[in-house]
């Protein structure tokens, strides 16, 4: 208990007073939970001081059935503001209500890159490109950590399908690992400091994830140097001796491998007391780390957390991650007069406001976006509603208003991939009719990743509010009527067809004979649009304003010696309203290195007044001109010329400057 000792010495000392039973107690959850609430409990130990763990899911609010928490917009949502400082207030929130509940040891974020877009988890993660990812991911841990609870990095390393997410098996070679998959992970650990990680259900070459040892031993402690400790997922270890080996901490949610069935282990000598030291001192050191025996925590899972604060958080936080796609002769925001038309079920009865599974939060209430219109809209105007159920009444409604906004939305949980990209149900007809009936007709879509829009040329404007959590009428209609600047940017591409996506081959996606084909390769989300000279729907990064912006005075700067580069960018606001602007750098390695083109390596966002210029400063780290050389297992740097391409999104690059990376011991130039 002596706090001015370092954790790692702390840790150790108490190792030292452990019996091999406490220890393993230590190493497993216990079922069913003791105490009311969480998905996961280690229990305390008296003897010794140490505090039980209390582990509950939350990727957007306290899941897991608790009441009384904040249900905010999807990690998907949240990241599409490209707004690290807004992933980090989030992650703020999240913490705190967990804490006040009583966790310790918070399931989340989800930082896996979006592979296949009908993956029923999209909506959880923050995107299809590594290094965006890995930004979100480092602030959202920095937030939740900061607030009380251990955050907890998930799903380690290929959960990117729900089909036969079990037993699946990810075939992927060693480069693809390292360039795409790893690097969120890389970034959690290095720059998010996080405490634990979650080895997935899936395979990866042949291997479970949880006894993994290129995984669990040479990404993670040797490249990366994690210090935490790795849990299972729920039910996702498999034997005792080889995950012990391999590098697995902690089994949850129960002991069916972790208890007597490893204290054998040690007694017949299958696992030696020096690796159970091990695993104890890896989750030991966090525990103090996160100062989990220094503070008293009084939280409890009855406990009421959802303030007033929060829930104003949860609206700003929903309107930011609005994209707007589309918005032909300025049809919003919504024109001050006239009747409007609500059409679709998504707006009334059945708001589509996040997505299912273990992430699930019960909202304390959620404004539907007829109530959040209607009361923005104030009474003196009219408003007719449809369900959609009708297209001849929902077309009727629509043909008499100024306006018809129609609502669709795609639902999306764990457990199960979207049968393909389509909107669901009747809603492509529905729209269709409404657009029909009326020209001047905008489409608001709350969806947890792409869909196909076939109507699209045929309607006025498109808002993409994703799933916008309790507050999803209020922010719809904030963006609607102009009283917020929608600026969100894409951050996974639209495809145009359900083939033009990078994983369209059964052997990819889901999969033949349980195996999972990485085929692409390097060619994932916006890389293979471009390798394949095919054009998205909606590109990567790209995202509309009621205002307009002018870029210039591009400048390149490199810190001498180094691959360390700064661009800059004059950005100015030459419209009417406030508005924000993301600019993004994508890097472009020549072509001898074999990689895909351009791949994101920086953004900035600004936040301008009418008529007010900012200076956008992106930092470019030396990782985006490297390359992982599979035969040597390490990281090269090519000498060559490089390209960065800066502008707003991965199709719309007027700037860019070479450089050239030197032979190793030579000096850079350009
Ligand atoms: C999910 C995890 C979750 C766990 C506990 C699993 O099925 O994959 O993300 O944390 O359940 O609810």
């Amino acid at each position: 208990m002596r706090r001015g000792l370092a954790p790692q010495r702390r840790a150790e000392l108490l190792l030292h007073a452990m019996t091999l039973a406490e220890k393993i107690a230590l190493l497993h959850g216990v079922q069913p939970i003791p105490v009311k609430g969480y998905v996961g409990y280690v229990p305390g130990n008296a003897r010794l001081g140490i505090p039980a763990l209390r582990l509950a899911d939350g990727r957007a609010g306290v899941g897991n059935g608790a009441r009384q928490a904040t249900l905010l917009p999807a990690p998907l949502s949240a990241a599409s503001s490209w707004d690290p400082s807004l992933l980090y207030a989030y992650g703020r929130v999240l913490g705190q209500e967990e804490w006040e509940k009583g966790t310790n040891v918070f399931l989340g974020p989800t930082v896996d890159v979006v592979r296949v877009p009908e993956w029923g988890r999209t909506f959880e993660t923050y995107g299809e490109d590594p290094y965006f990812n890995g930004r979100m991911a480092a602030a959202e841990i920095r937030g939740v950590e900061s607030a009380g609870p251990i955050a907890d990095a998930n799903m380690y390393l290929t959960m990117h399908q729900e089909t036969n997410r079990f037993k699946a098996n990810s075939v992927v070679d060693e480069r693809t690992l390292e360039e795409i998959y790893l690097p969120p992970f890389r970034a959690a650990v290095r720059a998010g400091k996080v405490g634990t990680l979650m080895c997935a259900y899936v395979k990866t070459n042949g291997i479970y994830s949880c006894e993994n040892p290129l995984l669990l031993q040479t990404f993670l402690r040797r490249q990366l140097g994690f210090r935490g400790w790795v849990m299972s997922d729920w039910g996702a270890t498999h034997s005792t001796a080889a995950s012990a080996r391999a590098g697995l901490d902690q089994e949850m949610p129960g002991s069916r491998y972790y208890g007597a069935a490893l204290q054998r282990a040690v007694e017949t000598g299958a696992v030696t007391m020096a690796e159970v030291n091990a695993h104890v001192l890896d989750i030991l050191r966090v525990m103090f780390r996160q100062g989990l025996f220094d503070r008293r925590q009084s939280g409890n899972w009855m406990a009421k957390v959802d303030t007033a604060a929060d829930a104003h958080f949860a609206l700003r936080a929903a309107e930011a991650g609005m994209v707007l796609l589309k918005n032909q002769g300025a049809a919003l925001p919504l024109a001050a007069t006239g009747a409007i038309a609500i059409i679709g079920a998504d707006a009334g009865r059945q708001p589509v406001v996040e997505g299912g599974g273990s992430s699930y939060v019960i909202p304390p209430y959620v404004v539907s976006p007829l109530a959040g219109i209607r009361s923005r809209a104030g009474a003196g105007r009219k408003l007719v509603y449809a369900d959609g159920g009708n297209l001849q009444a929902a077309a009727r409604a629509a043909r008499g208003a100024q306006v018809a906004v129609v609502f669709a939305g795609a639902p999306e949980s764990e457990g199960a991939d979207r049968p393909n990209l389509r909107l669901p149900g009747n809603q492509d007809a529905l729209i269709a009719a409404v657009a029909a009936a009326n020209p001047n007709t905008v489409v608001v879509l709350n969806t947890g990743g792409p869909v196909l829009m076939p109507w699209l040329g045929r309607v006025r404007a498109v808002l993409e509010a994703w799933y916008p959590g309790q507050e999803d009428g209020r922010a719809i209609a904030a963006v609607l009527f102009g009283d917020r600047n929608p600026e969100g940017r894409l951050t996974l591409s639209f495809p145009r067809t359900e083939n033009g996506v990078p994983t369209a081959s059964r052997r990819q996606w889901p999969g033949i004979a349980g195996n999972s084909y990485y085929s692409e390769k390097l060619e994932a989300g916006y890389r293979w649009y471009e390798a394949q000279k095919r054009k998205p729907l909606f590109p990567f990064g790209y995202g509309l304003s009621y205002t307009t912006f002018k870029l210039s005075r591009f400048r390149l700067r490199r810190r001498p010696g180094t691959m360390r580069l700064t661009a800059r960018v004059s950005v100015a606001n030459t419209g009417r309203r406030a508005g924000s602007e993301v600019v993004e750098a994508y890097c472009r390695q020549p072509a001898s290195n074999g990689e895909p083109g351009r791949q994101l390596c920086g953004f900035a966002k600004v936040r301008l007044r009418p008529g007010e210029t900012k200076t956008a400063r992106l930092a470019i780290n030396p990782r985006a001109f490297m390359v992982y050389d599979a035969a040597r297992h390490g990281w090269k740097s090519p000498a060559g010329r490089y390209r960065v391409e800066v502008g707003t999104s991965s199709q719309a690059l007027p700037f860019a400057a070479a450089v050239t990376a030197p032979r190793p011991g030579g000096r850079p130039r350009g």
